[in-house]
């Protein structure tokens, strides 16, 4: 089997109870919220059960404040052009998944760019700013954001706080609190399946609905209903998916993330003396298990194929949707290695040796 070094795309992982409880539900599959029969209206508990659990994981105040979406881009679509406008002058980090970027640049907001280091953020977050949003932990670098204390700066100035959980949900601890819209991804930390994720808002809808369709309710109005979750929520519900999101973050609180920022140096440690080697990250920052480097005259794109087919190593080359940080470091992409949830040290020895080997031999 192949070694997950690749969970900052996808997890990788299913818990068993996920596998369960979606054989379970699929022997016999119905529409959420449309029919009094009984598969319907099991349908209908379980995706109240799992807004509860996102709610209660997060910190939302009520769960129908949980809105579900095929993702965290299709959230930060539905968040920024909701909130944003032309020409609104929007901060956000150098840090920035082409999810927050493309969207902001189709929108054609003004973008400032804040480079992560807090002290800054004064600066940065005046008068005429409409808008923050950043990632929690960057998909590159895996350095952590400090997202409490730009929360607590934008209340100050009264400016909304958009944050991409992207990398942290079920990593790091996330709170509502620290922010206005939370919006997060099924399928990495939290061990659901891909194609789930939704955002999340403390009080009053924020803006107005993204989409409209069928809801179940209120049907012979042509109005899209504006009570949660309708008012964000139209067609019918990715129920299976919504269904291992629950599981996931079940699963993660009888089986709570590992610190993996000791095992993240013990990689570093065994790769820095190569000669050539630069790994993208600011020594100053905390970092999750997310490693990028690059090396002089060696390709990350063979390095990255020949650790697959030779060491069943599965890593990612490339700009990782993530170009303002590539062109930070002068690079326009990396080799990514970031860590499963039950990385062990064996693993990280044997990727470093399998690196330093590649190199050996293509430098021989
Ligand atoms: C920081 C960040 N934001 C957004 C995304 C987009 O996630 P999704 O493809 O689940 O919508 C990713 C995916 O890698 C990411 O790392």
């Amino acid at each position: 089997m192949d070694i997950q070094f690749d969970a900052a795309a996808t997890s990788g992982f299913v818990p068993e109870e996920t596998k369960r409880t979606l054989l379970d539900y699929l022997s016999h599959p119905a529409n959420p919220s449309r029919g009094s029969y009984p598969a319907s209206l099991k349908a209908s508990r379980l995706v109240y059960q799992a807004r509860k659990t996102v709610a209660d994981f997060f910190g939302v105040p009520r769960p129908d404040h949980v809105i579900f979406t095929s993702g965290i881009t299709e959230s930060l679509n539905a968040v920024l052009k909701g909130l944003v406008k032309k020409g609104d002058r929007v901060v956000c980090s150098v840090f920035e998944h082409n999810s927050v970027l493309r969207v902001l640049h189709a929108i054609g907001a003004e973008m400032v760019v804040w480079n992560g280091h807090t002290d800054e953020l004064d600066r940065l977050l005046t008068e005429d700013v409409s808008l923050m949003v950043c990632s929690h932990v960057s998909n590159v670098t895996g350095g952590i954001l400090d997202i409490r204390a730009a929360g607590a700066l934008c209340r100050k100035n009264g400016i909304l706080f958009v944050v991409d959980t992207a990398q942290s949900a079920g990593i790091l601890p996330v709170s509502m609190e620290d922010m206005d819209v939370l919006c997060f991804t099924g399928h990495k930390g939290l061990h659901g399946l891909q194609g789930i994720g939704g955002f999340c808002m403390k009080d009053q809808p924020l803006f107005p609905s993204p989409k409209q369709g069928g809801t179940g309710t209120h049907s012979m109005e042509l109005e899209q209903p504006q009570n949660w979750p309708e008012i964000y929520e139209a067609g019918t519900l990715n129920v299976p998916g919504i269904i291992s999101l629950m599981t996931g973050i079940q699963y993660l609180k009888s089986h709570p993330p590992v610190d993996q920022s000791t095992l993240r140096q013990r990689l570093i440690d065994g790769l820095s003396d190569i000669e050539g080697i630069r790994f993208l990250q600011d020594p100053q920052t905390k970092h999750i298990g997310i490693v990028s480097l690059v090396v002089d005259g060696v390709s990350g794109s063979w390095l990255s194929d020949q650790l697959a087919v030779r060491f069943g190593i599965q890593t990612r080359y490339g700009a990782q949707c993530a170009p303002l940080v590539h062109r930070m470091y002068g690079v326009e992409a990396s080799l990514r290695l970031s860590f499963g949830h039950d990385v062990t040290k064996q693993q990280v020895d044997y990727a470093a040796a399998s690196i330093r080997q590649l190199i050996e031999e293509k430098r021989r």
